[in-house]
């Protein structure tokens, strides 16, 4: 009865703060996809891991530039981590995540297919370099998503999709994002078993979940 209380509390407490925050985005779609356009343009050629990784930090420096330094992780090789979701492997790493928005860049050098999951969310994916393909459970043809445009994925819908290998994006989600963590986390628990990774997903995500909250209360209450 205690720990039912407990957890309701908790649960509440979790969701005003939640409700608080989500009252001002940082990002939006729309000037997300100018800057990656933007960055897209400014690297014409990204054949190689040299040049592909340039554009990434040169992406993660004008979002810093547009959104404030304070609000985008700073680019380091080491902060990337595989993700293991719906089937689908990929490699990721996240430059802000806050309760209700996160913004990473996720991709593969390899190339997978699997479900986007179903999700508390709005997400926006913003084709960086490769493909991503898309397709609703009617849907008899792929949709094809190339570099400079977003997909926007709807809460509460779920496609199957894919990525060719050397294929990135940058992704937006807005909404309750504690509730797309299990979808997440899942794969981590019940198949690859790679404590590592889960380790380094949690860490990072915690760390910069915390940080966002108390800049979000400081943005709100003074
Ligand atoms: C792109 O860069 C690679 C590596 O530097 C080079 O080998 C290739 O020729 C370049 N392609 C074009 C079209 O410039």
């Amino acid at each position: 009865m205690k720990f039912f209380f407990s957890l309701a509390l908790v649960s509440l407490v979790l969701y005003a703060i939640f409700n608080i925050c989500s009252k001002s985005y940082v990002f939006d779609p729309v000037t997300l996809n100018t800057i990656c356009n933007t960055v897209i343009y400014r690297h014409q050629n990204v054949s190689t891991h040299e040049q592909t990784r340039e554009m990434f930090i040169d992406l993660r420096n004008e979002l810093a530039s547009v959104y404030g330094d304070e609000n985008i992780n700073h680019y380091k090789d080491e902060d990337w981590f595989f993700n293991n979701a719906g089937g689908a492997m990929g490699q990721m790493i996240i430059l802000h995540a806050s309760l209700h928005e996160y913004l990473i860049i996720f991709g593969t050098a390899v190339g997978t297919e699997g479900h986007t999951g179903v999700h508390t969310s709005n997400d926006y994916f913003t084709i960086l370099k490769g493909e991503q393909w898309a397709a609703l459970p009617y849907g008899l043809e792929r949709e094809i998503y190339k570099p400079g445009m977003t997909h926007h994925l709807e809460r509460g819908l779920a496609k199957q999709y894919g990525m060719p290998k050397e294929s990135f994006a940058l992704e937006l989600a807005q909404g309750f994002i504690p509730g797309m963590l299990p979808f997440g986390f899942a794969d981590g628990f019940s198949s690859t078993l790679d404590v590592k990774t889960l380790y380094k997903t949690t860490v990072i995500t915690a760390k910069d979940m915390v940080k966002h909250v108390i800049l979000g209360m400081k943005r709100h209450f003074m």
